[in-house]
């Protein structure tokens, strides 16, 4: 298994979510002005993360469209979850998406562990944001928006995130249309307003300021390094 930092760089003005949740184990995460806080007692939460994306059964680090869904194994996420309890970690970012595939068991066992989960809306392969195919479109959408679906109802996501190719600025409205769509559909089909955010191992502010400006900006913003994993 490999494991690398994520660090939340920042969340930007949201909404305070007024609706009623469903029984839960977990307290689901609020976005209020910049920071997280649990929703029942207000303490401020913040996140110690974890890409989480373990290799092959044979230890081979595959990517593309094997890459193992941890999330729809129990047996992965019950072998890992003390490790990541003994490491204080909050939060995992798994890869995936399999949308096919049942995630419930592995789902409870994290919110049993007061482990929260932001969960990314493209494939490593196929669905993703790309400015220079160009963009997006209504396939790409259909496709987040499954990934919405199997992943809404769980109260211990705390958030949706998907990385978007652009290797131009001229790439970035593509993004932030995403952005703007995700999160009109969260609004309109869930109780809950599960925050959207972007990520990319683009550490430029200018970049990540147009991400988060006026409407439709995204809730919050990964930046991944992996220096330092295996
Ligand atoms: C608020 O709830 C969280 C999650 O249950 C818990 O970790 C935290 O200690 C609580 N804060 C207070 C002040 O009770
Ligand atoms: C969600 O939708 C309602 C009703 O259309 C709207 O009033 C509200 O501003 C929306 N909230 C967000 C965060 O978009
Ligand atoms: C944000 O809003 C301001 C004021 O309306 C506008 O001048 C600016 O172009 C907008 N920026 C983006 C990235 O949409």
């Amino acid at each position: 298994m490999a494991f690398s930092s994520l660090d939340i760089m920042c969340c930007w003005l949201f909404l305070i979510s007024l609706l009623q949740f469903g029984q839960a184990e977990v307290d689901p995460i609020v976005i209020k002005g910049s920071h997280f806080f649990y929703k029942t007692n207000g303490t401020a939460f913040f996140i110690r993360g974890l890409s989480y994306y373990p290799f092959g059964i044979d230890g081979s680090a595959s990517l593309g469209s094997q890459f193992p869904d941890p999330l729809a194994d129990e047996t992965i996420c019950r072998r890992d979850i003390p490790y990541l309890l003994a490491l204080g970690i909050n939060t995992i970012l798994p890869a995936g998406p399999n949308q096919n595939l049942d995630h419930t068991a592995c789902m409870n066992a994290f919110a049993d562990a007061g482990i929260y989960v932001l969960k990314n809306l493209h494939d490593v392969t196929e669905h993703t944001v790309d400015g220079s195919i160009p963009g997006w479109d209504d396939s790409t959408m259909e496709f987040f928006k499954e990934a919405v679906d199997s992943f809404a109802k769980f109260p211990n996501t705390l958030g949706f995130t998907f990385r978007a190719i652009a290797s131009s600025n001229n790439d970035f409205p593509f993004a932030k249309a995403a952005i703007r769509d995700i999160k009109d559909y969260i609004n309109s089909t869930y109780e809950r307003n599960v925050p959207a955010g972007w990520w990319s191992g683009d550490a430029s502010l200018s970049r990540h300021e147009y991400m988060t400006c006026n409407d439709s900006k995204a809730d919050f913003v990964i930046v991944l390094s992996y220096a330092g994993s295996d």
